[in-house]
């Protein structure tokens, strides 16, 4: 049995459901499930009731987040065609933009090319545009990168098809990064069918060849490993309206452990994607004295003891390599063998 030591981790894309989902996780509890699982930063998705579309929906959500956070929380502005002339007043707040070019859970989308040109125009140009793109809506985001000669981070990346034309548009040097999903990675359409409501989000599960393009891209066109954490409540999933989304942030870094155990890639690379170039995409500060001890130990996921609010995870009775011991957030004990100790509002809020 070893012990490692990693730097905090950062995960990009988490959905804490503040303002109007704090049914299904909070500031709190969402940031609790993030230390619990070796991470010290998240930033926070804008799709929430309302929409963090505005400066002031955006101001009362940050203002919530410095009351409840325990680890450091930045928040993300959303792109909205009706809510286009704050978008100067939120690049002040905002970590960064989200455009949402295809469905998926909540309101926030944009459809035409006249809002996709003022979000490019008009965003602070030091700030990053992330955008939920699939299928051809990712050539439209490689477009637009090129057209303005702006970076384009592109969320949750999960087809074959999607990986391999951002790895034609890095060939060519153009200004675009991406993400993938553990539940992409480790999950295919099989556990879809096996997991039925619980294994459906978007982008929806792949095929086999799907999971090992990304697999095959990861050491190279892959830039890092974020989560898309996205609660709901067990009574939603089995409802006859079933919201996409499934957590994931306290179970993403035993997975990649996992793997790294499997030789799929080095504990050099995983720093690399869950520390290093989500720090460097989104420009996010550095977290003194801060670190995560992690025990090599098989173990078991189990729902009964996640600590987001939703309280079950898709990874449920899977087998991992890895275990969270101790979190260290500046000098301070952060969680510790099963127990959050960091307490509601000890996180920072970015920026
Ligand atoms: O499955 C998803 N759920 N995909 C998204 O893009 C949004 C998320 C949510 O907010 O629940
Ligand atoms: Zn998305
Ligand atoms: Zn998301």
């Amino acid at each position: 049995m070893s012990t490692i030591t990693l730097p905090g981790l950062i995960d990009v894309h988490t959905h804490l459901r503040v303002p109007g989902g704090e049914h299904k996780e909070d500031f709190a509890t969402g940031t609790a499930a993030a230390l619990a699982g070796g991470v010290t930063m998240v930033l926070g998705m804008p799709n929430t009731s309302p929409p963090l579309s505005t400066p002031e929906a955006l101001a009362l959500a940050y203002a919530q987040a410095q009351a409840d956070t325990r680890c450091d929380v930045g928040l993300f502005a959303g792109a909205s065609p009706e809510q286009i002339a704050h978008l100067p007043a939120l690049g002040e707040q905002a970590v960064a933009l989200k455009i949402y070019l295809n469905d998926t859970f909540g309101p926030l989308r944009v459809e035409d090319v006249p809002t996709l040109r003022a979000c490019f125009q008009t965003w602070p140009r030091d700030k990053m545009i992330a955008m939920h793109a699939e299928k051809q809506s990712v050539a439209v985001g490689i477009g637009l990168a090129a057209a303005y000669e702006r970076p384009v981070h592109f969320c949750h990346i999960s087809r074959r098809e999607e990986i391999e034309l951002i790895a034609d548009a890095k060939m060519r040097c153009l200004p675009v990064t991406c993400e993938v999903t553990p539940h992409h990675l480790f999950l295919s359409e099989a556990d879809a069918v096996r997991l039925g409501p619980l294994g459906d989000m978007r982008p929806v599960l792949g095929t086999q060849s799907d999971v090992d393009a990304l697999w095959e891209h990861l050491n190279d066109t892959v830039d890092c490993i974020a989560t898309d954490h996205a609660p709901h409540t067990l009574a939603e999933k089995h409802s006859d309206k079933v919201p996409p989304g499934v957590p994931g942030v306290e179970t993403s870094l035993v997975l990649m452990l996992t793997a790294v155990t499997q030789n799929r890639l080095t504990l050099h690379r995983l720093i690399e994607l869950m520390a290093a170039n989500p720090r460097c995409i989104y420009n996010l500060p550095e977290q003194p004295d801060t670190h995560v001890e992690v025990e090599m130990t098989p173990t078991v996921i189990r729902s009964e003891t996640m600590h987001s609010k939703c309280g079950w995870t898709p990874f449920d009775g899977m087998a991992v390599a890895a275990q969270v011991r101790r979190v260290i957030l500046r000098g301070q004990v952060a969680y510790e063998d099963g127990v959050v100790t960091a307490v509601p509002g000890s996180g920072q809020t970015i920026p």
